[in-house]
C-alpha cells in the first residue's frame, strides 16, 4: 500500500495567512495528524513506503514546520483540482497495489476506520463513505438501482435529485495504482467549478470494469473536512471530546469532560481529579491522587502522587514533588522544582529555583535563582532580587531559615542555615546561620506631632 495527502490547497475559507493544513488542531497542525495516521497504517501494513505529501501552498512554511517528517514531496505548482493533485504525486508511485489518498484536512479520520476500508477486495476502487443529516458542500455517491456505485458528483454539478443524496465522499480513496496514471490522464475540467476532480475516476473505473465499492464510515464526526474555522472549531471539540474520554478510561475523574483541554499527552495515576477548565499541554505526568483545581494551566509538568493544585495557577516546565501544595494563584515557572510536602501559595512566583522538603513560601513571593533549603519558611512580600540590570544571581538559603516578610535579598547572597531574617531587611551580604540578622531603620516617635491642615482658600 502507497499513500498520498493532499495537502496544496491554500483554504481560501480559513482568511488565514497561514497555509490551512498548518492550522493547529490541539497541540498539532492539521497536517501532523493526517501524517500519524499514515505513518500508523504504513507501519501496521509493514510498508517501508513513504507517504507522498502533495504540497502548493505556503510549500516552505510547511517544509519548515515539518522538518524531519519522513515523506516524500511532491509539488503542485497550481491548484487545479484533487485530480491534478494526485497526479502531482505520480513520480513517487510505484505501479502496483493500491493507492490510498488522504485529504490534509480531514484530521480526525481514525485508524481502525481507514482499515475497513484496507479490508475492500485487493482488485477494487474502495471509497470511504458517510451518511450525513447535511451532506452540503461534499462530492455525492449516485449507486444504481442494485445499489453498485456509479459515479460521484460534486455538489455544485449535481442536479437537485442528486443533491438529495445523503451519502457522500469523504475524500478518502483505495485506488488501483496500476490504472491510476490512464484514469488521470484522461480527466477534464469540463466541471462548475473548472477544475480536474480526482472523483471521476469513479465512473471511468466503473466504465472499465474495475469494482467500485463504497465502505461506510461508522462515525459522523471523524470524517469532518476542515474548510473553515467553525469547522476547525467544532473539530477541535470532536477532537478534546475524544482526549476526555481517554483520560476517563484512563480512570481520570474530570468534573466536567467537555471543559478540559488536553493539547498534548498526559499520562496519570490512579485517582487523579481534574476540575473545569483546565488545560493540559505538552508532556504532562499527574501521579496517584493529584488534584487538579479550576482554571489550571500545566504545560510540560511533572507532578508527583498527593499533590494538591489549587484554582487558577499556571505550571510551566516544572516539577512538583510528593504531597505539595500549589496555589491557588501560584506560578511555577520553567526550572522550578518542588520537593515532597511544599507550599507554594498565593500569588508565588517561582522560577529556576530549587525549594527542598517542607519549605513553605505561603503568600506573595518571588523566588527566582534560587535554592531553598527543607523547612524553610519564606515570609509574605519577599522576593529575591536576582537580576542586577545585567546578569542573574542565585540566593542560596540554608534548611531551616526563616526569611521575615517583605525582606529583599540581594543575589548573589547566601543564608545560613536556621538563621532569622528580621521582616523588612535588605539582605545583600551573608546572613551566617543560627543568628537573627536584620537591616532596619531605628523606630522613633515625635510625640503630639500635628498632622498639616488643609488651606481653606476664598
Ligand atoms: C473534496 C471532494 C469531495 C469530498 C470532499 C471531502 C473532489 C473533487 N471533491 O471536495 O467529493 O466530498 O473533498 O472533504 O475531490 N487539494 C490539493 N490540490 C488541489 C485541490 C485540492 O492538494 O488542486 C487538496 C486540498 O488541500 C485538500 C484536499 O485536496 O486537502 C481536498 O480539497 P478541497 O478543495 O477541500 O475539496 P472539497 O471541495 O472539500
Ligand atoms: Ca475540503
Amino acid at each position: 500500500m502507497q499513500i498520498v495527502i493532499l495537502a496544496a490547497g491554500q483554504g481560501k475559507r480559513m482568511r488565514s495567512s497561514l497555509p490551512k493544513v498548518l492550522q493547529p488542531l490541539g497541540d498539532r497542525p492539521l497536517i501532523r495528524h493526517v501524517l500519524a495516521t499514515a505513518e500508523a497504517l504504513l507501519a501496521d501494513a509493514g510498508s517501508a513506503a513513504r507517504p507522498v505529501l502533495v504540497y502548493g501552498h505556503g510549500g516552505e512554511q510547511l517544509q519548515a514546520t515539518l522538518t524531519g517528517v519522513d515523506c516524500h514531496w511532491a509539488h503542485q505548482a497550481s491548484q487545479r483540482g484533487t485530480g491534478d493533485a494526485v497526479a502531482a504525486a505520480l513520480a513517487h508511485i510505484q505501479p502496483a497495489g493500491r493507492v490510498l489518498v488522504l485529504c490534509g484536512d480531514v484530521p480526525l479520520l481514525r485508524v481502525e476506520t481507514l482499515r475497513t476500508l484496507l479490508a475492500s477486495p485487493p482488485d477494487a476502487l474502495a471509497i470511504l463513505t458517510a451518511i450525513l443529516d447535511d451532506p452540503s458542500g461534499y462530492g455525492r455517491i449516485l449507486r444504481d438501482a442494485h445499489g453498485a456505485v456509479h459515479a460521484i458528483v460534486e455538489q455544485r454539478d449535481a442536479s437537485p435529485a442528486q443533491q438529495a443524496v445523503r451519502e457522500i465522499n469523504t475524500g478518502t480513496l483505495l485506488i488501483p495504482a496500476a490504472h491510476l496514471a490512464g484514469w488521470l490522464g484522461r480527466l477534464d475540467a469540463d466541471n462548475a467549478q473548472g477544475e480536474l476532480y480526482l472523483t471521476d475516476i469513479v465512473a471511468m473505473a466503473v466504465a472499465d470494469g474495475v469494482p467500485v465499492v463504497g465502505v461506510p464510515a461508522a462515525g459522523e464526526a471523524e470524517i469532518m473536512g476542515i474548510n473553515d474555522r467553525a469547522q476547525l472549531a467544532q473539530c477541535e471539540r470532536e477532537y478534546q471530546r475524544r482526549q476526555a474520554e481517554r483520560l476517563l478510561l484512563d480512570g481520570v475523574a474530570l468534573r466536567d469532560p467537555a471543559r478540559v483541554d488536553v493539547r498534548g499527552e498526559v499520562t496519570a495515576g490512579r485517582d487523579v481529579e481534574i476540575d473545569v477548565n483546565v488545560i493540559l499541554e505538552g508532556r504532562v505526568t499527574l501521579g496517584d491522587g493529584v488534584r487538579i483545581g479550576a482554571h489550571c494551566i500545566l504545560r510540560d509538568a511533572v507532578i508527583e502522587a498527593g499533590v494538591r493544585i489549587e484554582p487558577f495557577s499556571l505550571i510551566d516546565s516544572a516539577r512538583v514533588g510528593p504531597n505539595a501544595v500549589v496555589g491557588p494563584y501560584a506560578r511555577l515557572r520553567p526550572g522550578t522544582e518542588l520537593a515532597a510536602d511544599v507550599h507554594v501559595g498565593n500569588f508565588v512566583e517561582v522560577k529556576n529555583s530549587r525549594l527542598a522538603a517542607g519549605a513553605k513560601a505561603n503568600h506573595l513571593a518571588y523566588l527566582g535563582d534560587a535554592d531553598v533549603g527543607a523547612r524553610v519558611n519564606v515570609g509574605a512580600g519577599t522576593i529575591t532580587c536576582n537580576y542586577d540590570g545585567a546578569n542573574k544571581h542565585r540566593t542560596v538559603i540554608g534548611d531551616d531559615a526563616f526569611i521575615g516578610s517583605n525582606s529583599s535579598l540581594v543575589a548573589p547572597v547566601t543564608i545560613g542555615a536556621g538563621a532569622t531574617i528580621g521582616a523588612g531587611s535588605v539582605i545583600s551580604r551573608e546572613a551566617p546561620p543560627g543568628g537573627l540578622t536584620l537591616t532596619r531603620a531605628p523606630q522613633k516617635t515625635i510625640p503630639g506631632w500635628q498632622r498639616p491642615l488643609k488651606n481653606k482658600g476664598k
